[in-house]
Formats: C-alpha cells, sequence, structure tokens
C-alpha cells in the first residue's frame, strides 16, 4: 500500500489547479441511465471513486468512454439492460446508491445491494427509501438488497425529507425527473451539487425549479436527452487547499476555485485571521499575521460549515492560539483523525460529537494511519506545519478523492513524496 511522506519545511508559495468536484461527479454520472443519448461530462476528476462509479455504471450496461486522461468522460445509457447494481461495487463506496432512482426511473425495477456502515457513521438509506416509495415504488430489503419495484410507473407526489440528505434529494431529483406529474420537494438540500445536478438535468430537458434552495419542483417529461456539462468546481479540495497556507503559512493561489460554494466556511477563515482575495482566475490565500486564531466550529448542512471540512480544520487548530470548540453534527463518527493528531503532539479531548482542541506551538513529525478520506488530508495537513518527518500511511483513502495530492502540494514548495507500496 502507498504511503505520503511528509518533512515541514516552512511556507507553501505557488498556484495549485482545482479539479471538479468528485461528490457532484459522482451524482451526474448515474444520470447517464436517465437518457438513449449520450452524457459527456467535462472537468471530471481523476479520482479511484470515479472509477468505481465507472465500473458500476458499466456493470449495468452504461458505455463509459475516458478521454483526455480522464477528464472528459462521455457515457452512453442506449444498451443499458442491467438493472442489478452487485454488492461487490457498492461495497466499495456509498455514492453507488445514487443509481437507485435512476434505475427505477429507466426500469421501472432496480436491485440495489445496501452498502452498508462506513467508518465514519451508519447512513442508513430511509430517506431514501421513504421519499421513492411516495413516488410510488414499493421496496423491499432481501438478501442484503433493495429490491425496487414501480409497477404502475413513479408518479409526482409532495416529499418533506425528515432530513435534507444529499444523496436522497439527488435520488429524487433523477427519478423524479422521468415520474408522471409534479414533485414537490421540501426539506431538500441545497448543496453546490445539487444544483451542478439539476443544471445538468435541466440541459438533458429536465424541467427542475428551485435548486440551490430547500423547495425544488420537479415537473416530470418522457424523455431526457444527451447533453455536455462541465462538472463544478470542488468546494471541499478548494477549501482543504485553503488550509494549507493557514497551517504552513506563505500564499497560494487556488486556479479555478469558487468563493461563491464555500458558504460559511468563508467566514470562520477570517475569523481566524486567514485572508481571501478573489482574483479574475480562482482565490488567492494567505495568513493575515502569524498563528491563526482558536474558532469554534459547528458542522451542518449547506450553507453551514461543511462536515468534509471538519477534519482539516481541527489540523489547523492544532496549532492555533487559544482552545476551539469543534462539534460534529451531521456523521456520529468522525474524529478519527483526532488520535491520529494527538500522535503528533496535538492536545485534543472528544466527548461524543464535540472535540476540544487547545493549539500547541508546533507538532511533531510522526507515523501516523489514515482512516478516511478527509482525515487522511487533514493528516498531511497537519504535517505540513510539523517539525520532522511524518509517514501517512494507507493512503488509497486519499486517493478518493484527492487528485494528484504530492503534485499539488510539493508544486507550492511541500516537501512531499509518494513512497509505492508493495501490493
Ligand atoms: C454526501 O453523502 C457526500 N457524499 C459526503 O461526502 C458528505 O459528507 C455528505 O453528503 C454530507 O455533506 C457524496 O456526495 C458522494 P447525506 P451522503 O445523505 O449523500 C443521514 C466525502 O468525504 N442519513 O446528506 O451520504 C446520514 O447517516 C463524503 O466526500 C440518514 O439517516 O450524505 C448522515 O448522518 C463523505 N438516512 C446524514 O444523514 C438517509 O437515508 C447526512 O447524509 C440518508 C442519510
Amino acid at each position: 500500500m502507498d504511503k505520503i511522506v511528509v518533512r515541514g519545511n516552512g511556507p507553501l508559495n505557488g498556484r495549485i489547479e482545482i479539479s471538479g468536484a468528485k461528490n457532484a461527479c459522482l451524482a451526474l454520472m448515474p444520470a447517464a441511465l436517465l437518457s438513449e443519448e449520450p452524457l459527456t461530462l467535462t472537468n471530471a476528476p481523476r479520482l479511484s471513486d470515479i472509477r468505481t462509479m465507472t465500473t458500476l455504471l458499466q456493470s449495468l450496461g452504461v458505455e463509459v468512454a475516458a478521454m483526455q486522461a480522464g477528464k472528459v468522460l462521455s457515457m452512453s445509457g442506449h444498451s443499458a439492460d442491467n438493472h442489478v447494481a452487485d454488492y461487490d461495487i457498492v461495497r466499495k463506496m456509498r455514492a453507488s446508491n445514487l443509481v437507485l432512482g435512476p434505475l427505477l426511473a429507466r426500469h421501472g425495477q432496480a436491485v440495489v445491494s445496501l452498502p452498508g456502515g462506513c467508518a465514519i457513521g451508519a447512513r442508513p438509506m430511509d430517506i431514501h427509501i421513504t421519499a421513492l416509495e411516495q413516488l410510488g415504488a414499493e421496496i423491499e430489503l432481501r438478501d442484503g438488497y433493495l429490491h425496487a419495484t414501480a409497477p404502475g410507473g413513479l408518479k409526482g407526489a409532495v416529499i418533506d425529507f425528515r432530513f435534507a440528505s444529499v444523496g436522497a434529494t439527488e435520488n429524487l431529483l433523477m427519478a423524479a425527473s422521468l415520474a408522471k406529474g409534479t414533485t414537490l420537494l421540501k426539506n431538500a438540500a441545497r448543496e453546490p451539487e445539487i444544483v451542478d445536478l439539476a443544471d445538468c438535468l435541466i440541459k438533458m430537458g429536465a424541467r427542475i425549479e428551485g435548486a440551490g434552495t430547500d423547495t425544488i419542483t420537479i415537473e416530470g417529461v418522457d424523455r431526457l436527452r444527451g447533453a455536455t456539462h462541465p462538472v463544478v468546481a470542488d468546494r471541499i479540495e478548494t477549501g482543504t487547499y485553503m488550509l494549507a497556507p493557514a497551517i504552513a503559512g506563505g500564499e497560494v493561489e487556488l486556479v479555478g476555485a469558487r468563493l461563491d460554494l464555500l458558504g460559511a466556511f468563508t467566514e470562520k477563515l477570517d475569523a481566524c485571521g486567514i485572508e481571501v482575495t478573489q482574483t479574475n482566475t480562482g482565490l488567492v490565500v494567505k495568513r493575515r499575521n502569524g498563528r491563526v486564531d482558536a474558532v469554534n466550529v459547528v458542522t451542518e448542512v449547506f450553507p453551514g460549515f461543511p462536515t468534509d471540512l471538519q477534519a482539516q480544520m481541527m489540523a489547523v487548530m492544532c496549532t492555533a492560539k487559544g482552545t476551539s470548540v469543534l462539534e460534529e453534527r451531521i456523521f456520529e463518527n468522525r474524529f478519527m483523525h483526532a488520535p491520529e493528531l494527538v500522535r503528533m503532539g496535538a492536545q485534543i479531548e472528544v466527548h461524543g460529537g464535540v472535540a476540544t482542541v487547545t493549539g500547541v506551538d508546533k507538532l511533531r513529525g510522526a507515523p501516523v494511519m489514515a482512516t478516511d478520506l478527509r482525515a487522511s488530508v487533514s493528516l498531511i495537513l497537519a504535517a505540513l506545519g510539523a517539525e520532522g518527518e511524518t509517514v501517512v500511511n494507507r493512503v488509497y483513502h486519499l486517493d478518493r478523492g484527492y487528485e494528484r495530492v504530492e503534485e499539488k502540494l510539493g508544486a507550492c514548495g511541500a516537501d512531499i513524496e509518494r513512497i509505492q507500496g508493495d501490493d
């Protein structure tokens, strides 16, 4: 298994190009199942999760051609004839559940393995299931698979989500686009990835209004056509690299980054002493003074502080001036990076969903273990400002969501290298 070795070596200066958003791309790809005509995504990130979604769609009969070294994905659902999403693929990545809505809309039936829990929490699918049942689907769990049928076809309905689930909103957007009649989604998720999916579906001929607000109206159409759509910039990758100069110092330009996608995150950066300037090409980020100030963080749905940036923010708080309290409200078990940061000298106490971090002057390099995607990158960030060498093990998590992290940070002067594993 590959490792990443980082030696903290002072300020970072340079430019980092922001990739297309993993989580937008993972929701956009299953939309290929909704049309007989090709869907082409440009600005796709080159990540292992995208390759997993490619394998899943291929197993469902979608033809996928990757061009420009994977940056352009052309998908044709023309001969997609399989409606069974196999456990062996689904277990690798929870976002596989995003084929449930499109398969039901296309075939009137779907068999999708229940993904199971993952390191950050139980992550059930009840919100997806209840909402699809309201569209007329009959769904039962047998042998670990969700067996869904829509005998009379999907029909528009009023759906009031009990929680603004990102994945459930995406599944419903796709399913309702081909349902008969009008669907009203209340308490819908408002994340930029939802807006990106809705924009793409609208290009394909869907009638959707209100994406980006908590109330979305979808008027079902008979068929969707092909389209070409650029994947929106990755706001989580952006936020992650914004925090690199917060820890190591220096000035970094994030090319293609969009401030309007960051919500409450930028307010927290400002509060802790990080200056963000918008340019014609992206964002320039640097510390206003020396060490940043401690701030408190509560993770919330968009536009609140994103759970996907909580681990990285904790890494910053480890060497901030003062004590900060980070409260994780989206996932029940998303502090696995804390004990690893403690191995580097951080002072962190975790009680349930609340972590209290008392800033220290310096962290020290150590061998650490990546436990999930965002935890992995938080350890790399921490290592950039630490004294000595940090070896991050199990970096396959990182490759799921960060494209060429060692090249991007290396181009800004970081001393970072990947050591290839034997397997
Ligand atoms: C998406 O996951 C993202 N994944 C996650 O990114 C992100 O952390 C999360 O949204 C929250 O922003 C993708 O977009 C592929 P949810 P998703 O449904 O859709 C509970 C990353 O690091 N819930 O909004 O699965 C659930 O257990 C990741 O890139 C139910 O109880 O998130 C969780 O506590 C990880 N029942 C909360 O809601 C359901 O039916 C939020 O989940 C669905 C969700």
